[in-house]
């Protein structure tokens, strides 16, 4: 099977990594990719927001399947481009991208299919504005309704950042804070038949203790031996097959990965978001514990056949994943630095820590950041302590001037 994968950030450098073990792929093209990408997989100069582009790309390569990474090229319809010229694709339509592209869809979504998820006002104007925000009360939680690359939250006691932020919004959804750990879990679905993966949890603010700004993701592990073992079944039944049949029952089928982002509260399993792709940086903890080879999975949610896949299989191991980020993240990151220590992690640490490329690219001999998360340093191990302590080690071995990591990730799950 050859296959193309759309996008360039450690999400789609681990999707390479997993294709390019499955012994059915016969070729594996990425556009347009990263300099880690590239050592696996050949790379294509082609904007990944462009439709036209991308699928005369599969043409020209054959392609068996697209698979495409980001939200932004999704909502854009690139899937749909692809599936016009009559390629299989992994990804949704553009109008069932919206489920992530739109947050006020999402929340009519979730209330069409009886969904679990926080009380919500959408607003437009600074009057609705106030009445949200004292409607609610402190914890303030305002979100841009557009895309805004997991930069577009606001969670903030602060009456003035939230009525600040909010007014900022072309339009905005502002609801009650949902308080209680969060789990991000994944499905593969064709659009009738879901096949849920493994739950993840990721790290989104800057700093350790789950301080400083909102980022995409600074780190995450898999499995949750906190967790209740049937929260995948609820989630199942209660998030996932009804959010897939709400979406058919519009006309508007979802069939790519579904992502729900959950909050675990006292009241019960809430949907804080959901996102039409496969998360970053969770992807790459899920991936590194699935034993089933993915290209077959991926092309049956494509075909509509997803009903013929047996149930995924797992590693028992655990996974954890660290994400390096450039000087000044999450706001306008430096970039242009040279990354020094990837043939030591190679050297050293692999297979069990090896290092997923998210913004780099290759500057003569030298590998560059070139991007806002610049790397994401996974490893395995039999628990998530062993996991833990091979991906710190891999960490410490990479040097980026102002470099910035967080030193908890899976602390506290792993006992540390
Ligand atoms: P989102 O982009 O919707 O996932 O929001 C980013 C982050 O903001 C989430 O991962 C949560 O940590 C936080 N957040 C979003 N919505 C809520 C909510 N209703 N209550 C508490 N925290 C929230
Ligand atoms: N890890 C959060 C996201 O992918 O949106």
């Amino acid at each position: 099977m050859k296959v193309l994968v759309i996008g360039g950030g450690a999400r789609e450098h681990a999707l390479c990594r997993s294709l390019s073990l499955d012994p059915d792929v016969t070729a594996l093209h990425c556009a347009p990719g990263n300099a880690g990408i590239a050592e696996v997989a050949e790379l294509h100069p082609v904007d990944a927001l462009d439709g036209a582009a991308v699928a005369a790309l599969a043409q020209e390569l054959s392609a068996d399947l697209v698979v495409v990474g980001p939200e932004a090229p999704l909502v854009a319809g690139v899937a749909d481009a692809v599936r016009e010229v009559g390629i299989p694709c992994f990804g949704p339509t553009g109008e069932a991208a919206r489920l992530e592209g739109s947050k006020a869809f999402a929340k009519d979504v979730m209330a069409g299919a009886g969904v679990p998820t926080a009380r919500s006002y959408v607003c437009t104007t600074d009057a609705e504005i106030d009445e949200a925000l004292d409607a609610f009360g402190a914890p303030y939680v305002v979100k841009d309704d557009g895309l805004a690359a997991g930069k577009g939250v606001v969670v903030t006691d602060d009456i003035d950042k939230a009525r600040a932020h909010a007014r900022a919004c072309d339009r905005v959804v502002i609801e009650e804070f949902l308080d209680g750990p969060e789990v991000s879990l994944f499905a593969i679905t064709d659009g009738v038949t879901v096949l849920p993966l493994t739950p993840a949890q990721d790290f989104k603010r800057a700093l350790d203790n789950d301080e400083g700004p909102n980022t995409g993701g600074m780190g995450a592990y898999s499995p949750l031996p906190w967790a209740d073992p049937k929260l995948v079944d609820e989630v199942m039944a209660t998030v996932l097959q009804p959010t897939v049949d709400e979406l058919r029952r519009r006309g508007t089928p979802f069939a790519g990965l579904l992502y729900a982002g959950l909050a675990i509260t006292s009241r019960g399993v809430r949907v804080i978001e959901f996102n039409a792709r496969f998360g970053d940086p969770e992807t790459q903890v899920v991936l590194a514990r699935l034993q089933t080879p993915l290209a077959g999975v991926l092309l049956n949610a494509a075909n509509g056949t997803l009903d013929t896949e047996p149930p995924l299989r797992w590693r028992d191991d655990a996974a954890v994943t660290v994400v390096v980020a450039s000087h000044n993240y999450p706001d306008t990151p430096r970039t242009g630095d040279v990354i020094e220590g990837l043939d030591e992690v190679a050297a050293q640490d692999a297979p069990d820590a090896y290092v997923l490329h998210a913004g780099t690219k290759r500057d003569a001999d030298a590998v560059v950041s070139a991007g806002g998360r610049v790397l994401s340093v996974t490893a395995t191990g039999k628990d998530l302590a062993e996991a833990r302590e091979r991906a710190y080690r891999a960490v410490a071995r990479i040097r980026l001037d102002g470099s910035q990591h967080r030193s908890d990730i899976a602390a506290k799950a792993a006992g540390a």
